[in-house]
């Protein structure tokens, strides 16, 4: 019979739960109290470093059901008709760190891991269909400036303000951000986008441009700013407990999966960048297809080991199923194995949570806390005259794209209607109703109230001139009646409004420093185009 015991992590007992071994009971403690010391060196390993970006989350795994008939359009076994597939979700919020509250208005994370037969496939996205930039080389720009300031340590909104307006293709996204959508009731109750374009190749090799789209069978429902900011003070994990306790008490939520799929050779004729993220593809153009309903059924058994340690990237791709050439997916390829790496360890994807359920046939080997192996026979290179695995193109099921041209660093192709103010001025005039886009001026000024440098103002009236000149009026109108007192944007605001009211200490030396690079984007027009996802 193994008895309770409480024993050292190579298992033998141990003398005591409480008591250091001393040189009498009030004397010094022995070095060689060996279980002493692995449990205070052990405790002081128990974290890993929070995630650069999406560090506050939760997730839960679930089931996904394939409901529709997507053949036509992709072969990946994921997706054909009958399906049903593990999946882990993990919810998140951007900018915060692990302990921020999750009602700060925010963009959410949404990344879906399934685990299929053909390997895991993870869509890796968030509640807007849109994203601030176009480019990867501007991330780590635009994350420091969301993040805090090197000196103080706070967040600042004449940073925020003076990356968005020096950044105008981050119109669409702030108008998403500043709207409604920027506070979720909660993560069962918002929508998910995959937001880039991928690619698609059905069995007889043919391809698709495809856009995913997850809507909450709940429905969708937001909170108000002061709501928002009350909830932040009194818990700060109110999303997580959300979720949590409705799976619990077997309230599971679910999210009908659809795909907008356009056909390859639209692409290059298409009246805006199609593989332009800071764009949406009207469903006039190309409408909704259904896939499947995904379905969150279990909590984590242990938070750490099977949220923590998840680790999502878009690299994650399967037979059938690619990227296209937008470049901050084909930077993200790169850049969320490499966090893992770091973040978890070289061998992350043998830990449970993310470990296939297909096979791993392939000749990298050790590496810190490796623990498969193969048999010692197997040869340990390819190529080989002993049996080992081989590359198959044809199993592979990989995309492709074609491509020309010299090497250049310049702006992605500008399509008929591609400019960086017309989809968020549809979404402002044609999405929000007339209480919403009260509530989006209410919001928008008092973030832009906190902005304490003229210039950088001024140069956000004019970027939401640039999105509707009605609301750039409006917008000028309230700043200049003093709207964004320090009490109104503590009602009004999120904690960056806040902050900025406080009179902290500012570096500005280290903060201001910036581009005057513009893409060539930059227009004010505002062209007419239909509604928005
Ligand atoms: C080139 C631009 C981007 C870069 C370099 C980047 C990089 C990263 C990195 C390094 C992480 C942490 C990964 C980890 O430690 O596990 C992360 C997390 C995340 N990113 Fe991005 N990101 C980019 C753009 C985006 C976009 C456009 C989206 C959504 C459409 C997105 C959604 C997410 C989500 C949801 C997570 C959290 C994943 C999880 O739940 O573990 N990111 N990103």
């Amino acid at each position: 019979m193994t008895e309770n015991h409480t024993t050292t992590q190579t298992g033998s007992p141990v003398g005591s739960d409480a008591h250091s071994l001393t040189s009498g009971p009030d004397g010094a403690t022995a070095l060689h109290d060996r279980y002493l010391v692995e449990k205070l060196a052990q405790f002081n390993r128990e974290r890993i470093p929070e995630r650069i970006v999406h560090a506050k989350g939760g997730g839960a795994f679930g089931e996904f059901v394939v409901t529709g008939d997507v053949t036509a359009y992709t072969k990946a076994a994921v997706f054909q008709p009958g399906a049903s597939t593990r999946t882990v979700q993990r919810f998140s919020s951007v900018a915060g760190e692990q302990g921020s509250p999750d009602t700060w208005r925010d963009v959410r994370g949404f990344s879906v891991k399934f685990y299929t037969t053909e390997g895991n496939y993870d869509i890796v996205g968030n509640n807007t269909p849109v994203f601030f930039i176009r480019d990867g080389i501007k991330f780590p720009d635009f994350i420091h400036s969301q993040k805090r300031l090197p000196g103080s340590g706070l967040r600042d909104a004449d940073m925020q303000w003076d990356f968005w307006t020096l950044s105008p293709e981050s119109a669409h996204q702030v108008t998403y951000l500043m709207g409604d959508r920027g506070l979720p009731r909660s993560w069962r109750t918002m929508p998910g986008y995959g937001s880039h374009t991928y690619q698609w190749i059905n069995a007889a090799g043919e391809r698709f441009w495809v856009k995913y789209h997850f809507h909450a069978l709940q429905g969708n429902e937001e909170m108000h700013g002061a709501e928002a900011e009350r909830i932040a003070g009194e818990d700060a994990d109110y999303y997580r407990r959300d979720l949590y306790e409705a799976i619990e008490r077997g309230d599971f939520p679910a999210w009908k999966v659809s795909v907008q799929v356009m056909p390859y050779e639209d692409a290059k004729t298409y009246r805006f960048n199609p593989f332009d993220l800071t764009k949406v593809w009207p469903h006039s153009d190309y409408p909704l297809i259904e896939v499947g309903v995904h379905t969150l059924t279990e909590n984590p058994e242990n938070f750490f080991a099977q949220i923590e340690q998840a680790a999502f990237s878009p690299a994650n791709t399967v037979p059938g199923i690619d990227i296209s050439p937008d470049k901050m997916l084909m930077a993200r390829v790169f850049s969320y194995p490499d966090a893992q790496r770091y973040r978890v360890g070289t061998n992350y994807n043998e830990l449970p949570v993310n470990a296939p359920v297909a096979p791993v046939h392939n000749y990298s080997q050790d590496g810190a806390g490796r623990h498969g192996y193969k048999a010692a026979s197997a040869p340990v290179y390819a190529p080989n005259s002993f049996g080992g695995p081989s590359a198959s193109a044809a199993a592979a099921g990989e995309g492709s794209w074609e491509s020309d041209g010299a090497l250049t660093r310049a702006a992605a192709t500008l399509h008929a209607e591609d400019d960086d103010f017309g989809q968020a001025g549809t979404l402002y005039r044609e999405v929000y109703d007339d209480a919403a886009k009260e509530r989006f001026l209410d919001t928008i000024a008092g973030a832009v109230g906190g902005v304490t440098r003229d210039d950088i103002r001024e140069r956000a009236i004019q970027y939401w001139t640039n999105v509707d000149s009605e609301l750039g009026v409006a917008l000028r109108a309230r700043l200049e009646a003093g709207f964004a007192s320090a009490d109104q944007a503590e009602r009004w605001g999120s904690d960056l409004i806040r902050e900025c009211h406080a009179g902290h200490p500012r570096d500005r030396a280290t903060t201001r420093a910036r581009t005057t690079e513009h893409t060539r984007n930059d227009s004010t027009e505002a062209p007419s185009n239909q509604a928005q996802a």
